[in-house]
């Protein structure tokens, strides 16, 4: 049987990782600036995580959601206390699309209501619902452009109150950073005003915080940064550092009716065990503070190329915008540097998304090779 072939793949194949280093079939060492994604949050096979994730193997891996599972109990306290979000409840699931999927239905639930807002260069998964709300036709199929959606530019209030108010609308739904889109982001106004509306139009205000949450922005979530309060955020990457798991935090607006949501793989134990421990290793590890350390640290080394013409982003989310596209560059940088990076819908963006305790001296190596190519 082939692989069915919808990925453009590099010609590296890793093997082997640890902290921030990829090792490939060759013995070849790469520095991971990308995470796969900006899933990896405490570094490859951290020592911690790896003995959680093996003693929960050795007791259980797996049952449904059919019996007491008190290890989702568990993760719920402690992410809550984290994040600072004590008073909402947890549903979990296994990927990005999969919260947002539940996070729309729930929206939609509430009020009864179908129409979405989202906003342009928006990406929010690959399932139905959640890519329907993606700003990228190319990648909806004639059946996901059933659901009524509307997407707006993002920073202009007076287009999201108009439309909320023809009533039909259930959810707006916004990137705390985008990520794929190529790192906007609301100002703190627009996302004050959001919540201003939404609450004005009971219309349910969802905050994606998929790939900008746990920590990679310097905050425990980006939207953090403006002072609101969403009623769903919806999470995921960073959240098992590679074990699939995802899940949406819910206000005490939502009324939990039996059979409501569902899932047959959401929160196992196996699971629950790796994201408990990533949340122990975030808070043990004081991985915030690393995390606006070597942001600044990132940044300040940035601002010293030239050729980077806008620097965009925050914490460990970091693009650096050039004036030429940057797939050449990219690829030098893993075939004649070994350092992993990332793309965008915006060309010339290189996309930083490293593990959140990288260190200077790995910022140190980008650089030195960065400007070895560039000069
Ligand atoms: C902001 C955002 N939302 C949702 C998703 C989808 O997540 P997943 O690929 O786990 O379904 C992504 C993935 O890149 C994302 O960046």
């Amino acid at each position: 049987m082939n692989l069915f072939d919808v990925y453009p793949l590099y010609d590296v194949t890793p093997v082997k990782a640890n902290g921030i280093t990829i090792t490939d079939n060759n013995g070849m060492e790469y520095l991971d600036f990308y995470g796969g994604h900006g899933v990896i949050s405490i570094g490859h096979s951290h020592p911690y995580y790896l003995r959680k994730i093996k003693e929960q193997l050795d007791s259980i891996g797996f049952y449904s959601n059919a019996v007491q599972n008190p290890l989702q109990i568990e993760l719920a306290m402690k992410l809550g206390a984290l994040s600072g979000f004590d008073d909402y409840s947890l549903f979990l699931c296994n990927s990005g699309a999969e919260a947002n999927e539940n996070a729309l239905k729930l929206a939609s639930f509430n009020t009864n209501k179908k129409r979405v807002i989202a906003f342009n260069n928006s990406f929010h998964g690959r399932t139905s619902l959640a890519v329907s709300v993606t700003d990228n036709l190319k990648i909806n199929a004639p059946i996901n452009s059933t659901g009524p959606k509307t997407f707006l530019p993002l920073n202009n209030i007076g287009l999201v109150e108009k439309e909320l108010k023809k009533d039909d609308v259930c959810a707006v739904i916004i990137e705390g950073i985008q990520g794929v889109g190529g790192l906007d982001e609301g100002n703190t106004s627009f996302f004050k005003d959001l919540e201003t509306v939404c609450d004005r139009y009971n219309v349910i205000f969802i905050v994606d915080e998929v790939q900008s949450g746990y920590g990679r922005s310097g905050k425990f979530f980006a939207y953090q940064y403006h002072g609101v309060k969403p009623d769903i955020i919806s999470i995921a990457k960073g959240m098992g550092n590679g074990f699939p798991i995802g899940g949406i935090l819910i206000s005490q607006k939502f009324d939990p009716k039996h059979g409501m949501l569902g899932t047959t793989f959401g929160g196992n134990h196996l699971a629950c065990a790796a994201a408990i421990a990533v949340l122990d290793v975030i808070d043990d590890e004081k991985l915030l503070e690393n995390v606006n350390e070597m942001s600044a640290y990132f940044i300040k080394k940035a601002k010293m190329i030239s050729q980077v013409k806008n620097i965009k982003g925050r914490g460990l989310m970091l693009g650096l915008e050039f004036d030429f596209e940057v797939a050449a560059l990219r690829k030098k940088l893993i075939y004649e540097k070994h350092i992993f990076t990332g793309g965008a819908n915006n060309k010339k963006l290189l996309r930083i998304l490293p593990p959140l305790n990288i260190q200077k001296e790995h910022i140190d190596q980008f650089f030195n090779a960065l400007n070895d190519i560039l000069n």
